[in-house]
């Protein structure tokens, strides 16, 4: 992979440089409430406009349906990028339109220019090679030269992720070094012990995770509402949890697998629970208790670990010498519910080894529990890419910057 100091070396200096990035930032209307992401790929801007290049940032934000959605407009990430920089950035209100075509036409040396929501246009995200490599040809004519650094997007083989570099001379940006350098200590010679947090919705979206730790970490400790699948396959009620009845054949042959080969498997011992789902945008307090995590009544529901798992939790990440961290440990959103999140925070942020959070829901969460993101080793910008990339998949943004 060619580093983007090997492709300044080179000689950037009034070239076009298309940067993928990932500005997948959270929104409230046009509020940006966590702008990590943007951070992150500021310092590749920044060495690219110290180098006379003429920068043209494009990403994705949601899931719109491959039309414009004025509700998935990236113009709040141009301005904040803008912000943080400190310099204007163009805005162009389409992809690879009049728009895009003209603000990349008037860059100067050394300015930046955001596209509009690459998923406005259906090439971006096509099953179909021809449609997807149809749109990555109009793109190329945007540019002279590719760098890829939205490392939160390389598991999706998108046009601009995907074909574009094949039709570009291409570089990786730092951020992509930085998460594939940090992915690389979990994955080879990892230091031991080796414990991992999971959390989040659905089992179903971790099981190739899971399948893959079991033959490597030493703990792997399970919470948020994928915890309910795993309780209830040991035989407990669950009330009214989320529950992923389908799943429970698999966790079965999980936790029979982790006792084979010793790998410990932590499940909450007491959970919060509640009659109700939480108004999260009210965010006023609610009715809840703890319960052992056995005896779960009838009708509630369990939103977030119980003081107890938070200082089982806790015990088992204090001599790890390294943590993955992915997926909230409850409805963090709302107060009522943010402890168990919060202790596991807290848990990475006491424990002096090397700790990793992976993205997604949980990279928002530390920082909108307001934890200093300098305290912990690693906070990756991207969830379901530095699963897949745990996984041992093949990821199709790092594959094509490999050549
Ligand atoms: C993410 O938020 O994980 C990335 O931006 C990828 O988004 P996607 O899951 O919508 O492809």
């Amino acid at each position: 992979m060619k580093t983007i100091d090997e492709l300044i070396a080179e000689g950037v200096n009034g070239k076009r440089v298309f940067v993928r990035a990932d500005l997948n930032v959270p929104l409230s209307g046009t509020t940006i409430t966590d702008d990590g992401r943007i951070r992150a790929v500021q310092p590749t801007v920044e060495k690219l406009v110290a180098a006379g290049a003429r920068v043209v940032v494009a990403s994705h934000l949601g899931r719109p349906k491959g039309a414009p959605d004025p509700a998935f407009s990236l113009a709040p990430a141009a301005a904040r990028l803008g912000e943080l920089i400190g310099a204007d950035v163009a805005f162009a209100t389409d992809t690879v339109g009049e728009s895009a075509r003209a603000t990349v036409a008037a860059l100067g040396d050394g300015e930046v220019a955001v596209l509009e929501n690459l998923r406005f246009n259906p090439g971006e995200t096509s099953k179909e090679d021809a449609e997807r490599g149809a749109f990555a040809d109009r793109l190329a004519e945007l540019a002279d030269l590719y760098v890829g650094d939205g490392f939160g997007a390389v598991h999706r083989k998108h046009a601009s992720v995907f074909d574009l570099p094949a039709r570009l001379p291409h570089a990786a940006g730092d951020l992509i070094a930085t998460e594939v350098g940090v992915l690389k200590k979990l994955t080879e010679n990892v230091e031991r012990p080796y414990a991992v947090v999971l959390g989040g919705s659905k089992v179903s979206d971790k099981l190739g995770v899971i399948d893959h730790l079991l033959e490597r970490a030493d703990r792997i400790l399970i919470g948020g509402g994928m915890a309910y699948t795993f309780l209830k396959a040991q035989g407990h009620e669950v009330g009214s949890s989320l529950l992923q009845e389908d799943q429970i054949p698999a966790v079965l042959e999980y936790l029979k697998r982790a006792e084979d080969k010793g790998v410990e498997f932590v499940l909450p011992v007491d959970v919060v629970v509640s009659e109700q789902f939480p108004d999260l945008k009210a965010k006023g307090p609610t009715e809840h208790r703890t319960v052992p995590a056995d005896a779960m009544p009838a009708g509630f529901i369990g939103l977030d670990n119980g003081p107890g798992t938070n200082a089982l939790y806790a015990s088992k990440l204090a001599d790890a010498a390294t943590v993955f961290w992915n997926g909230p440990m409850g409805v963090f959103e709302h107060p009522d519910y943010a402890e168990g999140t919060r202790a596991v925070a807290q848990a990475l942020v006491d424990s002096s080894g090397f700790s990793v959070v992976g993205g997604g829901d949980s990279a928002a969460a530390v920082r909108t529990l307001g934890f200093d993101e300098n305290a912990f080793g690693h906070i990756s910008t991207g969830g379901g890419a530095s699963l897949e990339y745990l996984e041992g998949k093949t990821l199709p943004g790092l594959a094509a910057l490999e050549d």
